[in-house]
């Protein structure tokens, strides 16, 4: 398993990310590119050291329906806590709640921050604890607006700005007045503990307490659209393009 590009052959050099997998013991190797890899460990590192969630608080996670989001809600259902997922459209919010387990979902589509901090109140009644941010813009803002006293965001991702002019959090003053902890989060410094989360997360999946999903394209020459499919929502849960030669 390893950090590398987008290739059928890669020459490594051991350290870092680059570490041996035996995929004697799971049903796919590709799970080490989803729940056993950077995108699973993601959720257990990004969730568990950042966010430090107690029984009985509330997490509210954006791009739950994907990968890392998939895994965070699950995470802080194992945890005691209440998962709250946003998540593009009817069928997505479904799943979250029928497949993932969360106990309310917010569609975000069409919908003004005013109209989204409303309906994220109504979905987390005792108000948010923990903010797991994947998206931005929006839905950052209308998730600040529920905030409740030291509360905690983890900053993991913000996709919605990746290819825009990014739009800022306007209402970051709610960090201040709810005396927040904002956090950066990335998986990068967490490579040394990947087998002890592993071990855990493969210890969930055996008994049962967390699911994932993987999208699988083939073709090396299908590279861009696949990715792009990120930015579309068109994949539920890892996103991953099989470059296998044969
Ligand atoms: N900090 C780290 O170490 C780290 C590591 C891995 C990933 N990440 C970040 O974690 C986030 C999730 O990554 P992932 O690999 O799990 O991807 P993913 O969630 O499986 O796929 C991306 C999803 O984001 C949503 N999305 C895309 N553009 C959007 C927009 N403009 N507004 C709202 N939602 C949008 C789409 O879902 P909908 O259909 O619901 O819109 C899409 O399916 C990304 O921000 C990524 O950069 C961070």
């Amino acid at each position: 398993m390893g950090l590398n590009k987008v290739e059928e052959y890669s020459l490594v050099l051991p350290g870092g990310f680059t570490s041996p997998i035996d995929v004697d013991i799971v049903p796919s190797p590709s799970i080490f590119l989803s729940a056993l890899g950077a995108v699973g460990l993601t959720a257990y590192f990004g969730l568990q050291d950042a966010g430090q969630p107690k029984a009985g608080e509330t997490v509210l996670v954006s791009g739950a329906a994907g990968a890392v989001g998939s895994m965070v809600g699950q995470i802080a259902k194992i945890k005691g806590c209440r998962a709250v997922g946003i998540a593009g459209g009817a069928e997505k919010c479904r799943r979250l709640i029928e497949d993932y387990g969360f106990d309310a979902a917010v569609d975000y589509r069409g919908k003004d921050i005013d109209t989204l901090t409303k309906e994220i109140g109504e979905a987390a009644p005792d108000g948010v604890d923990i903010i797991f941010e994947n998206v931005g813009g929006d839905i950052l803002d209308a998730g600040l607006m529920n905030l409740n006293e030291y509360s905690r965001v983890i900053l993991c991702g913000l996709i919605s700005e990746y290819n825009t002019e990014p739009k800022g959090a306007r209402n970051l003053w709610q960090t201040i007045v709810k005396q927040t902890t904002v956090k950066g989060f990335l998986i990068r410094d967490y490579a040394p503990r990947f087998s002890e989360g592993g071990a855990e997360v493969a210890g969930w999946i055996a008994d049962g307490k967390v699911r994932f999903d993987e999208h699988i394209d083939s073709g090396i020459e299908n590279s861009f659209e696949v990715f792009m499919k990120l930015f579309s929502g068109q994949n539920t849960g890892k996103l991953i393009l099989d470059v296998s030669p044969d």
